[in-house]
């Protein structure tokens, strides 16, 4: 156990970032992958060598330690699932306690951590961890994540989900409509967004971009458009990595429901999240409005749609439990709502009046949003009762692991607060030092 803390912690203390290779060239034509139906092992210099050499090639990749309970539970699967596409797409595993330096610059922070990576760019899975969902995010993941369009079939489905992402082109200069960069950008994005390329300039009138100069990159979320304010469009690390900074701060949906899809996004991010907490068989329609009114009134507060708030529900009674533990609110409190600062381990649930915030008035709630921002309301910790006794918190620990809401950025944040004690504990006893002890268990 305090092996995998110090693991976990030891990860943590690395940045998130997205490492994306150079291209170089090679033979395309030649190459099979997968031709054993095998689990490949990767780390190190042959990392380097299959993965981010060779950008055209695929990979599925299971990042994992030794240690960790759910990555024994799914390595069968994973077995199974190289030998399914056995000379289609080649199947992997990085043993992060071997090769860090390779799981630090894919963001790995948990295991297992799933990714697929092509086109120089990463797409988490973070669906179920059975066979047929990891196939059928494979097949997905292994087209192009582009969907070419003219402003008709743009028009017709730009509906059909809540974020879109949409590169305008104009024909005739073909050095402008780099269409890789854009198939890389679309590929790290497909948990998030629906990527058009078109080259139809009615589309640039239809949304409302009359003026602009092309090529032109556009993130549309309900019914706003937002145009990438960057030039260049260049297949480079550089250019992907602008793009995608920029669009990772602005991907949210105007407002969400919390999942276990993207908690631990939500919850460890740097973003102020209007966290509001609904039993959906009383009024749901209601909440959500005022969900959605409050986010229009905070963006409208706003020059631009910055994506530094997000506005987030969760359901109440199927996680009563988690809400009652760290937020305090039980049943009957419902609907209710607070503004988490995550970074920071705290949220807000009182205006400066001392009255439980609350989303019936959306211009309150942008005002309580930017007192919370300016230090204006009194914070409480989102690490409950952490020190009040270390074994107390052990086994309160030990049970929120089975919560997906418990990042894992979290989960090793709260652990060492509360194990802190235990530690200090443990060498008193022994007079050595505690972590060299229990590491040795393992
Ligand atoms: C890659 O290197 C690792 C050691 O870092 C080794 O265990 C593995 O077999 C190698 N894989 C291939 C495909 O050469």
């Amino acid at each position: 156990m305090l092996t995998n803390i110090l693991i976990a912690t030891f990860l943590l203390a690395f940045q998130q970032q997205n490492v994306v290779a150079a291209a170089t060239q090679s033979d395309i034509s030649n190459y099979q992958p997968n031709t054993a139906g095998e689990v490949v092992v990767l780390g190190g210099a042959n990392f380097t060598q299959e993965v981010q050499d060779h950008p055209e090639r695929s990979w599925f990749i299971k990042f994992y330690a030794p240690w960790c309970g759910h990555c024994k539970t799914l390595a069968p699967i994973w077995v199974e699932l190289a030998n399914t596409l056995k000379g289609k797409t080649n199947i992997a595993e990085v043993d992060c306690t071997l090769a860090e330096d390779i799981c630090r610059d894919y963001g790995v922070t948990g295991f297992p951590t799933l990714k697929y990576i092509s086109k120089n760019s990463a797409v988490e899975f973070r669906g179920a961890r059975d066979h047929s969902t990891l196939l059928e995010f494979t097949e997905k993941a292994s087209k192009s994540p582009v969907t070419y369009v003219d402003n008709s079939e743009l028009t017709a489905k730009l509906p059909e989900q809540e974020v879109s992402l949409i590169y305008i082109y104009n024909k005739d200069q073909p050095e402008t409509a780099n269409h890789d960069t854009i198939e890389s950008v679309g590929h790290a994005l497909l948990n998030d967004a629906v990527t058009y390329v078109t080259s139809d300039l009615e589309a640039v009138n239809n949304l409302g971009l009359q003026g602009k100069s092309l090529p032109m990159l556009v993130l549309h979320k309900n019914g706003r458009t937002l145009v990438y304010p960057g030039q260049g469009f260049l297949n480079t690390k550089e250019d992907r990595k602008d793009i995608l900074n920029w669009i990772e701060d602005r991907k949210y949906p105007l407002y969400f429901e919390m999942g276990p899809g993207n908690s631990n996004e939500v919850l460890r991010g740097k973003k102020f999240v209007v966290l509001s907490f609904f039993n959906p068989s009383r009024e749901l329609e209601k909440q959500t409005d005022l969900l959605k009114a409050t986010a229009e009134a905070y963006i409208e507060s706003q020059k631009e749609d910055n994506g530094q708030v997000l506005f987030v529900w969760l359901d109440g009674i199927k996680h009563s439990r988690y809400i009652y533990s760290v937020y305090g609110f039980g049943g009957n409190d419902l609907p209710a709502v607070v503004i988490t600062d995550a970074k920071n381990h705290n949220y807000f649930a009182e205006n400066t009046d001392g009255k439980p915030l609350n989303l019936a008035n959306p211009q309150a709630m942008v005002q309580a949003i930017a007192d919370a921002q300016a230090g204006l309301l009194s914070t409480k910790s989102t690490i409950p009762r952490a020190q009040k006794t270390a074994i107390f918190i052990n086994k309160a620990i030990n049970k929120a692991r089975k919560y997906w809401y418990v990042s894992i950025p979290a989960f090793v944040a709260i652990t060492y607060v509360a194990l802190k004690p235990l530690f200090a504990f443990i060498a008193s006893m022994d007079g050595t030092d505690s972590t060299n002890k229990v590491d040795k268990k393992e």
